[in-house]
């Protein structure tokens, strides 16, 4: 699994690690100090909406530490690599969101109200297969990505809107990544390999169908429609579908 001297030749990944190493933050680049910008009444809604989010980043730290023990088994050192660095700004999100809900003086909402939320969780933590984990991770940096940038259109000139928008370049990065891992590899799988991928996409869907019904009332107070969140989300990973060639029987 450990090489001394192991072949690093994918120059793609190597720059993706750089840009990482070389972009890493703290809170402290943000400026959290105009909290009344945003009303009690929305800082609630937020610290609703955000929590599968919140969770999301943990499951995200959690998935990058499964998949590196089989990347490094397989010599894939560049993937490895740059994963280290995914893991610790996965990390950095799960930190600032925890500096969040304390600022906002909110709480998340309870795995009772949204049990569905640790399904769709739970469904990405049964793969041992590193594949279904980085398109799983896409998926749920696609999330990401569509919820911190409404986040960021809501209220760019606050808390949330600055954490979301330097959170974003975070995850373009991810995106980045999983597109190179993907193109890499999918054309050594087999039809049903890839089927498997659809039908992950298709059960993550479905969960973040019920998880969108939760917290309907809270995504409305925000003037957000939780079928307009799911359905741009949609398109977006069925451009990825499309692109990256995962179509049954490709
Ligand atoms: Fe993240
Ligand atoms: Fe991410």
């Amino acid at each position: 699994m450990i090489r001394i001297n192991p072949d690093m030749s994918d120059d793609q990944l190597l720059r993706l690690f750089d840009k990482g190493t070389l972009n890493q933050w703290t809170p402290d680049a943000i400026e959290w100090g105009d909290l009344d910008r945003i009303t009690p009444e929305l800082r609630h809604a937020i610290a609703q909406v955000l929590t599968p989010v919140y969770l999301g980043e943990q499951t995200a730290m959690y998935g990058v530490s499964a998949v590196l023990p089989d990347m490094l088994s397989h010599g894939h050192h560049e993937e490895a690599l740059y994963l280290s660095s995914m893991g610790m700004d996965e990390a950095r999100h799960f930190r600032n969101l925890h500096k969040l809900y304390h600022v906002f003086q909110e709480e998340p909402v309870t795995r009772h109200r949204i049990p569905e939320m640790f399904r769709y969780h739970a469904r990405l933590l049964s793969h041992k297969d590193s594949t279904e984990w980085i398109w799983g991770i896409l998926i749920s940096d696609l999330f990401a990505k569509h919820f911190y940038g409404g986040l960021y259109q809501r209220y760019p000139d606050t808390i949330v809107g600055r954490l979301s928008r330097r959170t974003l370049k975070d995850e373009a990065r991810h995106q980045a990544f999983s597109e190179r891992y993907l193109e890499k590899v999918l054309p050594t799988m087999d039809s049903e390999h890839k089927a498997q991928l659809i039908g992950l996409r298709d059960d993550l869907f479905r969960t973040m169908d019920s998880i969108g019904t939760r917290l309907n009332d809270s995504m409305l107070m925000l003037d957000w429609e939780p079928e307009k969140f799911l359905h741009d989300l949609y398109l977006d990973t069925e451009r990825w579908v499309q692109r990256l060639g995962i179509e049954p029987g490709n």
